[in-house]
């Protein structure tokens, strides 16, 4: 189980880099983060958000099967947009719409390199792209207005200090 990274953390920001090469411990790092993704009840997980400053990504949406996604691409996307409201394991409890293209094709490589191309439209398109921004140091807030960003910034923060301020009452004592 690895720990999953949030907000403040600067790894969460920066670009990450292309694999060479597919080898034993990068199936290893897909399927540690396939069971980190399941027992954070999440649909999709980026090497950022694990440390791992790494272009792969997992996915399990709704009625789908687990998917690897290793320097995805995409290579197409629809004219025709799509709001859904997102979330992110690493924003825990902040959720907003967010509009981007409806349907996409990507090409990446599978956890065995393989090379393999997808066509996807609806929560899987919407959770490839959500993380593929993570590969380039995009938080789902990025897409929002800066009066939204900064707003629900503000929310992110005062929930976390509710949450940890008797703690560090404590800690001062
Ligand atoms: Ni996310």
């Amino acid at each position: 189980m690895m720990k999953v990274i949030t907000l403040g953390d600067t790894r969460l920001l920066q670009r990450a880099a292309v694999i060479a090469d597919v080898d034993r411990l990068v199936y290893d790092l897909s399927q540690a983060m396939i069971e980190t993704m399941h027992v954070e009840n999440g649909i999709g997980l980026a090497g950022p958000q694990v440390g791992e400053l790494k272009r792969i990504f997992v996915c399990h949406v709704s009625g789908d099967i687990p998917r690897v996604f290793i320097n995805p691409e995409i290579i197409q996307t629809s004219q025709e947009l799509a709001t859904m409201e997102e979330g992110c394991l690493s924003i825990p409890g902040i959720y907003a719409d967010v509009v981007r293209p409806a349907a996409i094709t990507v090409q990446a490589w599978s956890e065995k390199g393989r090379p393999f191309r997808i066509d996807a439209e609806g929560s899987l398109a919407r959770v490839i792209q959500h993380e593929i921004d993570h590969l380039n140091g995009v938080l789902f807030f990025d897409h929002l207005s800066e009066r939204k960003r900064e707003r629900l910034t503000k929310l992110y923060w005062k929930r976390t200090e509710d949450k940890f301020g008797s703690y560090s009452q404590a800690l001062r004592r």
